[in-house]
């Protein structure tokens, strides 16, 4: 998850639905006029803040933050990102806000990062306090994914329970909710949000090959593995996904193309101070 490089060249679905989330619901987005600063939250390699989110943004805008908990994906950002109006920093959404972050945006975007968090309510707060007033949020992350319910079940194995023993740490709060937008509108109203509007959509997602399942788990693995034994949580994910039909075979030919589908629960967020 650390490694900007490889997510870099595996973020394909992260991308494909940044876009598609900012086309349908962007409407919702008040731009408030003249020169405005907007923060992306847990922007990874900074490609999604830049070759997305970026063409959505007034062109008035005066500054456009990335921000990371991990400093490796900021450091990669910056390198490959950042301009005369653009910039990426290491925050921790989770943690204590900088005093000079408060009121100090008037939109704030996240993609794809928020599920990762344990204390919700934290990072709402935080997110709530980094706007201005009049400022507003549009926030999409996970709810319900079969890669937790793979993580889960590699967990229970004895051969990989050691190295994913903090499993649930790594589950979206959002993947055994009934009613996730129930949930996230109670939480967001209770923060101060209005205009508070959430959406649970139903996504599906196609891998065409083994080797791009794999690169794509890779690519967003947060636990940490000896190196060597790497290719076999991978091959035994694999079998986890084939146990769980989730991967075909076109007309039953074990050696013909393969389609593997994830089916999946994008849950959009948008909120006004
Ligand atoms: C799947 S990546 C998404 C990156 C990018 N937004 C995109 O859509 O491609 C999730 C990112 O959230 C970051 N993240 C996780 N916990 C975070 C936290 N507490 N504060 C800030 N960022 C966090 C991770 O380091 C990672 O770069």
């Amino acid at each position: 998850m650390n490694n900007a490089e490889l997510y870099h060249r595996s973020n394909i679905l992260q991308k494909r639905d940044a876009l598609q989330c900012l086309e349908e619901y962007g409407k919702r987005i008040k731009w408030k006029n003249g020169r405005t600063k907007i923060i992306d939250i847990g922007c990874g390699d900074g490609s999604v803040t830049m070759s997305i989110l970026r063409k959505f943004i007034p062109n008035s805008y005066e500054r456009l933050v990335g921000c990371d908990i991990s400093e490796n994906m900021i450091q990669f950002a910056n390198e490959h990102h950042a301009s005369d109006h653009t910039s990426f920093m290491v925050l921790d959404i989770e943690g204590d806000l900088p005093n000079e972050l408060r009121g100090n945006f008037d939109h704030a975007f996240s993609f794809y990062a928020l599920h990762w968090i344990k204390h919700q309510e934290v990072a709402f707060t935080n997110i709530y306090d980094l706007l201005s007033e009049g400022g507003d949020c549009f926030l999409v992350f996970l709810g319900h994914i079969p890669v937790f319910d793979i993580y889960r079940a590699l967990s229970r194995s004895t051969r990989w329970n050691f190295w994913l023993k903090d499993v649930d740490r790594f589950v979206s709060p959002y993947h055994d909710c009934q009613d996730p937008e129930k949930e996230v509108k109670r939480m967001m109203t209770s923060i101060g949000f209005t205009s508070v509007e959430v959406e649970c959509l139903k996504k599906s997602f196609v891998y065409s090959s083994l080797d791009a399942v794999k690169r794509a788990v890779t690519a967003i693995n947060p636990f940490k593995l000896p190196k060597d034994l790497e290719e076999d949580f991978l091959l035994d994910y694999i079998n986890v996904l084939r146990d769980m039909h989730v991967i075909d075979h076109a007309n039953n030919n074990i050696d013909g193309p393969i389609k593997v589908e994830f089916n999946y629960n994008l849950i959009i967020a948008y909120g006004r101070k």
